[in-house]
């Protein structure tokens, strides 16, 4: 396997590529993130100026992979975030639609994170791609030992993808990369079904309850009895 070109269906058949940003992608993930749900939900900056895209795509996005070529990268040291583009390499939707990338942040624990364009969404392109970095994530080179996912809280969309892969929920954690915004988290580890898992507390409805909107780091703890408290080391998603 290389780990530059990863390959997947979705559920309906819909060929997927996973490669690395190249120059060639500025402008189209400039033109990505101007879509508000990516911006709501993620640390892109808001507003988004193409040299935005220059930096993430130039700048961001090689280092973590010639850490890989030089057979550097490590799950068990904090990192920077090693990225694929979500591509879709033929049919009417062809092109750049996303971005996927596991963070190392040490403990052998890779943070997994992922926007996708809006003209993409609801095909299981997000769910393919997550269920395809888990499976990435614990085979060699990168042989982690847990995948985590973090969430803002009210992300739903999100969650369903976690839930859908087979994460577990663990609860709500304060995140000091995120100004100690509480998000949402979950693990997955080795040999863990890939599967939708049914244990999960209806997100929804927690939200209702405490009426907290999305962002809110002011808003109500929504920690449920056996909830773990976690503090990130680094960054959120
Ligand atoms: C999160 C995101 C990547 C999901 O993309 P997507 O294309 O909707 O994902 P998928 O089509 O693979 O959907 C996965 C599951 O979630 C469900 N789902 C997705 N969006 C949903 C929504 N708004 N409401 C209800 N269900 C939803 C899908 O039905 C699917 O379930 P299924 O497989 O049982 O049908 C996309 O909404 C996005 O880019 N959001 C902005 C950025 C973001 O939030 N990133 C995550 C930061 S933690």
């Amino acid at each position: 396997m290389t780990l530059r070109h990863l390959a997947t269906t979705t559920r309906d058949g819909l060929p997927l590529v996973l490669s690395p940003f190249t120059a060639d992608d500025v402008g189209r993930v400039h033109e990505l993130c101007q879509d508000p749900e990516v911006r709501r939900w993620t640390t892109v900056p808001d507003p988004y100026p193409r040299s935005a895209a220059e930096e993430f795509v130039l700048r961001s996005t090689p280092p973590a992979w010639e850490a890989v070529d030089a057979g550097a990268f490590d799950a068990n040291r904090e990192g920077p975030e090693l990225t694929w583009a979500i591509r879709v390499p033929e049919g009417e939707l062809a092109g750049l639609w996303g971005s996927s990338g596991l963070r190392p942040l040490g403990g052998g624990v890779l943070e997994i994170g992922y926007w996708l364009g809006a003209g993409a969404r609801g095909r299981g392109i997000a769910r393919a791609a997550a269920a395809l970095l888990v499976e990435t994530a614990f085979a060699w080179p990168l042989n982690a030992d847990e995948v985590r996912w973090y969430a803002a809280l009210g992300n739903l969309p999100s969650a369903r993808i976690a839930q859908r892969t087979g994460f577990a929920y663990a609860g709500v954690t304060r995140n000091p990369r995120c100004g100690d915004a509480e998000s949402w988290s979950a693990v997955i580890r080795p040999g863990d079904p890939i599967a939708p898992r049914d244990d999960w507390p209806d997100l929804s409805a927690g939200l209702a309850e405490s009426s907290c909107e999305a962002h809110c780091p002011g808003g109500r703890p929504m920690t449920r009895p056996g909830d773990q408290e976690w503090v990130l080391p680094t960054a959120c998603s």
